[in-house]
């Protein structure tokens, strides 16, 4: 049984039951993994940061030229309906270039976006109080990370890789300058400083990273973004990777090496809090 299954969905303007909704076979998304998505927590029925959300789905839309131009109001009155104010849930949106006459990598003429929204209970991750293993891998990805694109095989075989290695994730780099995970952002803390890697298109400017460095700020953290070596990050007395689904999470061991004292770190203890009221005050 999947996490879905008995849950309503939303798609193309109707509701219904998931294992009736159905796309076709010639949908873009079906057949290049023509589309781009979103991830966006709700707790108490309220959907966390949702303006940032919909700004990074404007911008992951306007990269790979589609027209979709709902207001803050329209997503609302669509995904409102699919969550349950009783629990921590996370909404998953997905938008692709539509189904096509025929199978060919141009666009289609005067496309209509399919639009479907599903909801899914947050479930509590163990690895938050315990921290978790990660391993480094080079970067496979293509050069445009920055769009929440749905087109996912290289973080999708990236990930695998690192779970049969008993690792929770995989931090990638490219050129010896580490990027993110397969499916998160990356904190260090070097000499005492937070540090996480600049927003370029190598990297996901990820709601959560985004989250942290307000906190950080506001409460008088020395940090900074910037690029950051494999040997420098090898050194860090702290890891720290960081989603929507799962927060903040410390890495205790990178590559078999333990990370600081190979137990979760002051700075993260620190920030979760902070993390955490912060939510509650939302
Ligand atoms: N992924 N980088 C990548 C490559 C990601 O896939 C994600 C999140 C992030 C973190 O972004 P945010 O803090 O906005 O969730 C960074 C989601 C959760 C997913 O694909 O399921």
């Amino acid at each position: 049984m999947n996490d879905f299954v008995d849950s309503k969905v939303y798609l193309n303007g109707e509701y219904l039951p998931l294992s009736e909704a159905k796309v076709s076979v010639l949908d873009r998304g079906f057949l290049f993994g023509d589309g781009v998505y979103e991830v966006i927590p709700s707790y108490s029925g309220d959907l966390f940061r949702m303006q940032d959300h919909l700004d990074r789905l404007q911008a992951s839309m306007s990269r790979v030229r589609f027209e979709l131009n709902y207001s803050f109001e329209q997503w609302m009155e669509i995904l409102t309906p699919l969550l349950d104010s009783s629990k921590e849930q996370y909404i998953y949106l997905q938008i692709t270039r539509g189904v096509a006459p025929k199978r060919d990598h141009a666009f289609p003429k005067n496309p209509v976006p399919t639009v479907f929204a599903m909801c899914s209970d947050i479930k509590p991750f163990a690895g938050v109080e315990t921290g978790v293993k990660a391993m480094t891998m080079e970067d496979s990805r293509w050069e445009m990370c920055d769009v929440k694109a749905t087109t996912l095989l290289a973080n999708v075989l990236l990930r695998q890789k690192a779970i049969e290695q008993d690792c929770a994730e995989a931090i990638l780099h490219r050129n010896g300058y580490v990027t993110e995970g397969a499916a998160s952002n990356l904190f260090a803390v070097i000499d005492g400083i937070l540090i996480t890697p600049e927003k370029t298109a190598e990297i996901l400017p990820g709601i959560t990273r985004q989250v942290i460095l307000e906190l950080a700020k506001a409460n008088n953290f020395e940090m900074s973004e910037e690029i950051i070596s494999l040997e420098a990050l090898q050194m860090a007395s702290e890891i720290w990777i960081t989603s929507s689904t799962r927060e903040i999470v410390p890495v205790i061991e990178l590559d078999s090496v333990k990370v600081g004292k190979g137990v979760p770190g002051p700075m993260f203890n620190k920030m979760n809090q902070l993390f955490q009221d912060y939510k509650k005050s939302v």
